[in-house]
């Protein structure tokens, strides 16, 4: 336990709600969550499924014709036929990544993740009593990492390398032809690829092919959470090789019996066109938030050395404005009411020289956040 860390941007979150309760007004830019509404068909088909009775467990691996639906998403979006059998419902795409540690680690089995990174990953592997192998990755590689990293950093004990594209907190893409030859590194050494593409569909540019186009091997991990806009649902998937799946079964069983059913019907309704529509035009709201954030930062003096090209988020560098990103982001929270995640949240390649900035507020609002740190940076 001494070794699993707590978000450290909790802390700020309860603080920041804190002067909220006292009457102040807090520019949000912290949150890794869309600030929509889940899209109106999706809450119907949740709200019809619990006046129909649907609370009951679902098989472990989820509601066979939801299992259908996202293996016929794969088939619509990217053109890759899956069969529904691999794919695994789960609680969150956090319950994914937990049965592909779970499935993959023994104790000392070693896992490639990139520095910066979301958080949890080295905790999934920390629980499976793995060890997380963290490699610092810069702006020169995107953030992101690439074939030499696994080619290096490969050792008798490592298991499997996780990628995340979009990036959590980089917002930065790994091209399909890295992506292609990590897996190949992986499956040369006896190993896998586990491909997180929780933020597929909030992509601004670059392409964004799934790894199942390319290999049977990787562990794919999606949820319902960001694109769909269903955090609070709880609801993701897993995509495994079938050889693994009789194993992931157990161990849904065993681990949570089940993800929600409620939830479950609703997601249903998420691959309706007239959903797919909706949540179309709110990935174009993200970029349009995007394209006005990251100049206006770089304006005040945060360095964004790579245009993020999805997610909702911006890490920038701010050793130009700060020696100390943890303070920086608590005293822009007391004085100027702006909420940031500082990086110590991300890992610990540089985190005080870097904060995250997330875009899940409207363009008013972000505008009112940038006025504020520009005039808390004037003052100090
Ligand atoms: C990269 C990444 N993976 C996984 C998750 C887990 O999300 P959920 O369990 O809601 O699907 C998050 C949440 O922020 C994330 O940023």
């Amino acid at each position: 336990m001494a070794e699993i860390e707590p978000f450290h941007v909790m802390a700020l979150l309860a603080r920041a709600r804190e002067l909220e309760a006292q009457g102040r007004s807090i520019i949000h830019m912290e949150i890794g969550e869309p600030d929509f509404p889940t899209p109106e068909p999706v809450l119907r088909a949740g709200i019809k499924a619990l006046e129909k009775g649907e609370v009951f467990y679902t098989p472990a691996p989820g509601l066979p014709q939801l299992r259908e639906a996202i293996a016929g998403f794969y088939r619509t979006r990217y053109g890759v036929e899956v069969p529904p059998s691999r794919v695994i419902v789960t609680t969150g795409s956090s319950a994914a990544l937990l049965l592909a540690c779970a499935a993959l680690i023994d104790p000392g089995d070693e896992v490639l993740l990139a520095d910066p990174g979301y958080p949890a990953n080295r905790h999934f592997v920390r629980v499976m009593e793995g060890v997380p192998r963290a490699v610092p990755v810069t702006a020169a590689d995107e953030y992101q990492l690439a074939p030499s990293h696994l080619e290096r950093g490969w050792g008798a004990r490592t298991v499997a390398a996780i990628v995340a594209s979009p990036s959590n907190p980089t917002g930065t893409l790994v091209s399909t032809e890295r992506l292609s030859a990590m897996a190949d590194i992986a499956r040369e050494r006896g190993g896998t690829l586990i491909v997180d593409e929780i933020y597929h569909g909030l992509v601004y540019e670059g392409d964004t092919t799934t790894a199942l186009s390319f290999s049977e091997n990787v562990f794919v991990i999606n949820s319902f959470s960001k694109y769909f806009q269903m955090t609070g649902w709880r609801l993701g998937w897993l995509v495994a090789p079938q050889r693994a799946v009789r194993e992931i079964d157990k161990l849904a069983q065993n681990l949570y019996l089940a993800p929600p059913t409620p939830a479950q019907y609703a997601a249903l309704a998420a691959f309706e066109p007239e959903t797919l529509a909706i949540l179309d035009a709110r990935a174009q709201e993200f970029k349009a938030r995007r394209d006005y954030l990251v100049p206006e930062l770089r304006k005040l003096g945060f360095e964004i050395p790579v245009m993020p090209q999805g997610a909702f988020y911006v890490y920038a560098g701010c050793a130009k404005l700060t020696r100390d990103s943890f303070t920086f982001a608590r005293d822009l929270l007391e004085q100027a009411g702006v909420a940031i995640t500082p990086g110590v949240d991300f890992g610990s390649n540089a985190p005080e020289r870097h904060v995250r900035f997330a875009y899940t507020r409207s363009i008013g609002q972000l505008q009112d956040g940038v006025a504020r740190i520009a005039a808390f940076l004037k003052k100090s």
